[in-house]
């Protein structure tokens, strides 16, 4: 939560700067808006990592770091065990984050483990070295109360993976993995209830499901009321 504190302090900051470069009479140098396809600026940590986690590696490794994800079944080698502290004790963040970014062939390992480091920024890859670290420890973290990410930083962040730019399905992670996601549009939204999408992005869609929807993870961990209500609004306007 201090992150998010942290981050309206920065904000203000900014504010009271633009005020004072006003006052004065001079064009303040304001950074330019951004553009969809810069990265959401966010601070590094494990809760980041936690919604990164979900976008990228729950896939296989899983909701719970076991291994048991939903696209671990089709693989000829199992997806590493983040519980097993007594492994992950014997490796150091950097030697993970070497394999995180060059992948399992540049470690003499699974092929399926694909080098993130074309996918993933540096800050990214770390914090997900930070949640990877709270699964070894077999601990949990407290998702935000609250939050200034609107819903287009969330999604660029947690969801644009699988559902891509416009909801149309055809993410990296969809790409990648060759996963069938139903675009989502607007007549697609209109036909579930509001109460009804905020379960399912909460509770991401159970992993017995037959076709893709055991793809769609659980969000009820990493991202606050608030935050699941601004994404809503926001893949609302996709297909307008
Ligand atoms: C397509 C499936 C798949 C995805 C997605 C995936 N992994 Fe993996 N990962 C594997 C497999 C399979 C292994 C086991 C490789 C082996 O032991 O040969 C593995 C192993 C690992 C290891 C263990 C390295 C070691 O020292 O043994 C780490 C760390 C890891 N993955 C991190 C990640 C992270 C972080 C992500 C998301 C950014 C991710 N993986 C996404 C399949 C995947
Ligand atoms: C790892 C991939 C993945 C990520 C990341 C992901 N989703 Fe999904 N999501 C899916 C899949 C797969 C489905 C099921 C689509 C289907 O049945 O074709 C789905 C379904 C949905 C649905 C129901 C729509 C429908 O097709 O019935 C909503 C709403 C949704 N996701 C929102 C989100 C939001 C919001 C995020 C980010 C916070 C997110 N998803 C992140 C894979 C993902």
């Amino acid at each position: 939560m201090k992150g998010y504190t942290l981050v309206r302090t920065f904000h203000l900051l900014l504010f009271l700067l633009l005020l004072y470069a006003c006052g004065k009479g001079g064009v303040p140098a304001v950074p330019e808006e951004k553009t969809a396809e810069t990265t959401v600026m966010v601070e590094p940590g494990p809760l980041e990592g936690l919604k990164l986690y979900l976008g990228y590696c729950f896939v296989c490794h899983g909701q719970k770091g076991d291994g048991n994800g939903p696209y671990a079944e089709k693989l000829s080698a199992k997806p590493a065990d983040f519980t097993d502290s007594t492994y992950f004790r014997t490796k150091t963040d950097s030697e993970l984050y070497d394999f995180i970014s060059k992948g399992g062939i540049a470690h003499g390992k699974s092929m399926h483990m694909k080098p993130f480091g074309f996918q993933m920024t540096r800050d990214e890859i770390e914090s997900s070295i930070a949640y990877i670290r709270v699964l070894n420890r077999h601990e949990r973290i407290s998702r935000a109360e609250s939050s200034d990410f609107n819903g287009s930083e969330i999604y660029k962040n947690s969801c644009v993976m699988c559902h891509g730019e416009k909801g149309a399905g055809d993410g990296r992670v969809s790409k990648m993995l060759g996963l069938k996601v139903r675009p989502i549009t607007g007549e697609l939204l209109s036909q579930y209830s509001g109460a009804k999408l905020y379960n399912i992005i909460q509770d991401g869609i159970a992993s017995d499901t037959t076709g893709s929807g055991k793809y769609m993870p659980a969000w009820g961990a990493s991202l606050s009321e608030q935050e699941i209500i601004n994404v809503i609004s926001y893949i609302s306007t996709f297909g307008e």
